[in-house]
């Protein structure tokens, strides 16, 4: 007998656009760069069920940069959720995905799954926090949900990733988030950005994944600041089974 179908949710991070379409950052055009991923994702894209923004959506808080990712990323046609990141201006980013298939809200349902996105963007700060106000949001989501699986989604990862400057400036005081997730037992992943390269580790047997930039990416394993100079773009995917069991990968993009 098949197995029954999955909810398949596309992952795009960190696209770090400027106001200014033809502009660089870090040596990159970001356009350009998103340009091409998106390009990659369509075929996916048809075959999926949702996507999902883990933040660092335009670099300079641009109300240009903000309209220019949702014309973009709708054209995949698919139901999504954007949170903002360190680099975002919160009430931009929400003014422009206020409607439409993309917006900044807390949940999504796929199937018997629910996707919980969490803000831990902190004004002024690289590094990242929930507010009470945050974890109200979650303790919410989590006791009104009937959902059978629960995939968290944040920018900034709440756990080590090996990349000694990045985990410095990762999900302050995450014990917090841990609190709650350690005793969920419909957890079955989390999902973050920030890092800029591709990560995939685990807490107590729940999955914990990073997925590359589609601007220019950090060296992974680096002690201090470095770039990754030559490595692509990319998106993930990631299967998310009836019976709680989730399957992913990382897509890069032929430069
Ligand atoms: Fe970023």
């Amino acid at each position: 007998m098949r197995a029954p179908a999955p909810q398949r949710l596309l992952h795009i991070t960190d696209t770090h656009l400027l106001a200014d379409p033809s502009a660089q950052l870090r040596g990159v055009n970001v356009d350009a760069r998103l340009q091409a991923t998106l390009a990659a994702m369509q075929p996916w894209a048809a075959r999926a069920n949702g996507l999902v923004h883990t933040g660092d959506l335009v670099h300079d808080g641009s109300m240009a940069g903000y309209q220019r990712l949702r014309d973009a990323l709708s054209r995949l046609g698919l139901p999504g959720r954007v949170m903002p990141g360190n680099h975002d201006d919160r009430a931009g980013m929400a003014q422009v995905f206020d409607q439409g298939l993309l917006r900044a809200e807390p949940t999504m349902m796929l199937g018997n799954w629910m996707v919980v996105c969490l803000d831990s963007l902190s004004d002024g700060a690289v590094e990242g926090r929930l507010s009470a106000e945050d974890l109200a949001t979650l303790d919410q989501a989590l006791n009104d949900t009937r959902a059978d699986h629960l995939l968290v989604a944040l920018h900034h990862p709440p756990v080590a990733v090996g990349t000694k400057w990045l985990d410095a400036i990762g999900l302050h005081q995450p014990e917090a988030l841990w609190a709650r997730l350690d005793t969920e037992p419909r957890l079955r992943g989390v999902c973050c950005g920030h890092i800029h390269h591709a990560f995939s580790g685990e807490r107590a047997g729940v999955p914990v994944y990073a997925t590359p930039a589609t601007a220019a990416q950090f060296l992974a394993g680096a002690k201090d600041f470095a770039m990754d100079a030559d490595a692509p773009p990319g998106f993930r995917w990631l299967d998310l089974h009836p019976n709680g069991r989730i399957t992913s990968d990382v897509i890069t993009v032929p430069g």
